[in-house]
């Protein structure tokens, strides 16, 4: 029973995946099939919802993610789609729910919606529509969540995937780290020179870096929303090296943190701060 429930919302949205234009609906880029519940809960537990945070639910349906949202996880925000009847749906599902307060349908296209107030994003559109969003996404504010039931955006992986009868995907919007960064630190014997050369796609980093001018590598980087780390190896004295554990955060052209040099009782901490001396 649940099988061809699913092969009918399956052949529902292939249908109208390959439905010329002409004959589609024009304006609607995705059909309403519902998320079911469980998925909704799912979507919004992956996210870490919580009650400071402002969702928007894009291609709203009726209504259901983002009453949800406000119900379970006392959360605020907005849904657009372009159905009247869903909006109008919608609003008397969230009178009925008691969260009419803290959410708002409004009819018009998700693609003129100003998403910059969201901290949270859900989607259940299609493959070609996530695709059409992405470059909105991705320049949206570091740290914002992104999830979707069901469909990816292309080549940026999710951070997180799980699947509890249906696939969810979670993405952190990462800040934007490539270029040329330069910092001084201190290390045994005063303060010391650090230039940090970083590539990246998504949230995907990698690059090289030098201490006063020697090529060092760089170990384990990690982006995830504005928090950056890596390690660099202090090895100018075979005798004392140590691994280098930065941990930072990024603000524009800026990245400021904690660093740990060694492990253990020998271990020191220290702050450091980097400039973006070039982009890439
Ligand atoms: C698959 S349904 C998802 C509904 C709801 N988000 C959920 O997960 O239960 C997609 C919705 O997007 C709406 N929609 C399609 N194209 C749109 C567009 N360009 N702008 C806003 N909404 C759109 C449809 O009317 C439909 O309600």
């Amino acid at each position: 029973m649940r099988k061809s429930l699913l092969l009918n919302v399956f052949l529902c949205f292939s249908a109208f995946a390959l439905l010329p234009r002409a004959q589609a609906q024009p304006m609607f880029d995705v059909p309403f099939v519902p998320t079911p519940h469980v998925v909704i809960d799912e979507m919004l537990r992956l996210a870490d919802v919580k009650p400071g945070d402002f969702v928007m639910d894009l291609g709203s349906g009726d209504g259901r993610v983002l009453i949800t949202a406000a119900k379970k996880f006392g959360a605020r925000g907005i849904g657009v789609d372009l159905d009247e009847q869903l909006i109008f749906q919608s609003e008397a599902a969230a009178e009925q729910a008691g969260v009419a307060d803290r959410v708002k349908f409004l009819q018009q296209d998700l693609f003129k919606t100003d998403l910059t107030q969201a901290t949270v994003i859900t989607m259940y559109l299609l493959p070609g529509v996530m695709m059409r969003l992405r470059p909105q996404l991705f320049a949206l504010r570091p740290g914002t969540r992104l999830v979707s039931h069901d469909f990816r955006l292309g080549d940026w992986s999710p951070d997180v995937t799980t699947q509890i009868r249906k696939n969810t995907f979670l993405w952190i919007v990462p800040a934007k780290v490539a270029g040329k960064w330069q910092m001084k630190i201190p290390l045994p014997g005063g303060d010391h020179a650090i230039t940090l050369e970083l590539r990246q796609k998504y949230q995907e980093i990698d690059g090289f870096a030098q201490i006063d001018g020697r090529h060092a590598q760089i170990w384990e980087p990690r982006l995830w929303g504005d928090r950056l780390s890596f390690v660099i190896v202090d090895d100018r004295d075979r005798d004392s090296e140590a691994s280098l554990y930065f941990e930072g955060r990024v603000s524009g052209d800026v990245i400021a943190g904690r660093l740990r040099r060694g492990a253990g009782n020998a271990q020191t901490i220290h702050d450091w701060r980097a400039v973006r001396v070039a982009a890439q």
